[in-house]
């Protein structure tokens, strides 16, 4: 019987999430002893722990079908490797939220990213980097470092960077400024973009289908409330991402209860609009598992 692989981190931002993500669509392991190859217990899909930056590249040479990674790592070997090495980006998966960002020391003084023509920018992203100023007609001298990009300004080994930024700590921990966003990244779910055999298809397509379950499942809750009957309309246009309710009478009451299953985030705000329009015994739930 056929088995899909799926690489995802072994250490590192993502790895947590996105072994949370696969056990979410219920899939479970048995962890060998090695610890990077992990055999799927319920579902055949056996998950291979790997450097993040390794993932997209074992996707195209057909180490493994699919792979959890950042947008940028995804990119940049896309445009390291050119035209032919697709890799198909199958859903993305709402967290490992980053961006590659230019950055330059604080004290430079600098308006327009026009000014680093042929200045040095050291990162570990060198092609991601180079075709996303080059589209802006700015042409860089890339200085590729593998690691600690932060410190090449302060060593003199260059006069900008292009790294990834999520808080903003390691910037500032280096007495750098972020001067420009070049590229928004997330995680997602990766695979080749063609020839798979129709078994893999198969399974690969189920996996699809429970991961989307998980994914609208994350952002929808369930809201039950009270009403007066008259505010019906006024309530469902209040409630967020919904269009039909489910109405049910209270026995002895003038007032009906509402269910409503919301596709968008409930914030405290929607509740209070919902009591100002005479609802009470609101109840918010969490959504655990949904199939469309
Ligand atoms: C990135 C980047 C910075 C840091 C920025 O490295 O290279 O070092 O994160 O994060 P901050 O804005 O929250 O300080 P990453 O953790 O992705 O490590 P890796 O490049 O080794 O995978
Ligand atoms: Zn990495």
């Amino acid at each position: 019987m056929s088995r899909l692989r799926v690489a995802i981190q072994k250490s590192g931002r993502l790895s947590e999430k996105s072994l949370e993500i696969l056990k979410s669509c219920g899939l479970s392991f048995a962890r060998s002893k090695d610890k990077l190859f992990w055999y799927g217990r319920d579902f055949p899909v056996d998950v291979l722990l790997v450097r993040d930056d390794d993932i997209p590249r074992m996707i195209l040479d057909g180490v493994c079908e699919l792979g959890i990674v950042g947008e940028n790592i995804a990119s940049e070997v896309m445009l390291e490797r050119g035209s032919e090495s697709e890799l198909n980006r199958l859903r993305k998966l709402g967290f490992g939220h980053c961006r590659l960002s230019l950055a330059v020391p604080e004290k430079m003084a600098i308006n327009s990213i026009t000014e680093l023509e042929n200045a040095r920018i050291a990162t570990s992203y060198p092609a991601l980097t180079r075709y996303l100023l080059e589209k802006q007609g700015v042409k860089p001298e890339i200085v590729e470092l593998s690691g600690s990009v932060e410190i090449a300004p302060g060593l003199g080994t260059a006069d900008a960077i292009s790294d990834l930024v999520s808080t903003g700590t390691t910037l500032r921990a280096n007495h750098l400024k972020e001067f420009e966003e070049l590229y928004q990244s997330q995680a997602a779910l990766y695979g080749r973009a063609n020839d798979i055999s129709e078994e893999k298809q198969t399974l690969l397509d189920r996996l699809l289908a429970r991961l989307e379950g998980v994914m609208q499942a994350r952002e929808s809750k369930y809201v039950m409330l009270h009403a007066p009957r008259e505010a019906l309309e006024k309530i469902t246009e209040l409630l967020p991402g919904v269009e039909h309710p489910s109405i049910m009478p209270l026995e002895g009451s003038d007032r009906i209860a509402i269910h409503a299953v919301c596709g968008e985030t409930v914030f405290w705000e929607h509740l209070e609009a919902l009591k100002a329009e005479g609802a009470s015994a609101i109840l918010v739930l969490p959504v655990e598992k949904m199939l469309a």
